[in-house]
């Protein structure tokens, strides 16, 4: 499958340049709230990567089948090898798909996971992908969303704003990526019936973990 945006170049490199950048900063946003999802049955896991959040997630959440779906072959291929032979590779499909231009696997998924994928996409794509991720949820589901963000802070967010530009700059290089800014992620959350959790707020606030809960019939209050 050809496009112009392919990861498949980064995907051997992609976990050494994440450590050189940020240590272990990504995985901890990837992991901390993993927890969450042990009594989850049916996960979504979209722009999994290089399988490293997989490979913890089919122990934390044991009961589960996964759904991970990448544009990247090369990082579904090596997503695979991690937990190749193992009994939960049995729980596990992997699906190479274009989430802009394919539909979701059709199941009523009781969580979802984003992990540094929706900041590649500019705003109007993270509307449409929100929205029919959130089709494919049941009330009540979990998203465990962790990516790039901007900083409350006034000197945090000079250092943001140098990082995401370069950051931006690097991605646009290898892979083609539209985005050229982060997406307004949590307002979609809070205008599509989500509640946030928990989080953690990493990298002087550049990376955030959350937990956000489905709830249809919620209705955000307002302020006159
Ligand atoms: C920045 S990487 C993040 C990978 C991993 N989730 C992580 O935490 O590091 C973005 C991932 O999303 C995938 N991706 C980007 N655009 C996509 C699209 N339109 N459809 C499906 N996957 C896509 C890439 O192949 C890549 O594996």
């Amino acid at each position: 499958m050809k496009s112009p945006r392919n990861f498949d170049r980064l995907a051997g490199i992609y976990c050494a340049l994440e450590h050189v950048a940020f240590g272990r900063d990504l995985e901890r946003a990837r992991f901390v709230h993993l927890d969450w999802l042990k009594e989850s049955r049916s996960i979504l896991v979209l722009g999994e990567g290089d399988g490293r959040c997989l490979e913890q997630l089919v122990s934390a959440a044991p009961k589960a089948r996964i759904d991970c779906v990448d544009f990247s072959s090369a990082m579904l291929a090596r997503a695979a090898r991690r937990i190749a032979g193992d009994e939960p590779a049995q729980r596990v499909t992997f699906r190479q798909a274009d989430l802009l231009t394919t539909d979701l696997p059709p199941a009523q998924y009781d969580a979802v996971i984003t992990f540094f994928f929706l900041d590649c996409f500019t705003a109007p794509q993270v509307n449409d992908i929100m929205a029919r991720i959130r089709t494919s949820l049941r009330p009540d589901a979990l998203w465990l969303w962790a990516d790039f963000a901007m900083p409350a802070n006034s000197l945090a967010r000079w250092r943001a704003r140098i990082w995401l530009a370069g950051l931006y700059a690097y991605f646009r290089w290898q892979t083609g990526l539209a985005a050229r800014e982060l997406p307004p992620v949590s307002q979609c959350f809070l205008e599509m019936g989500f509640v946030r959790r928990a989080e953690l707020t990493l990298q002087w606030g550049l990376v955030r973990s959350e937990v956000w809960l489905f709830q249809p019939n919620y209705q955000r209050m307002i302020s006159p």
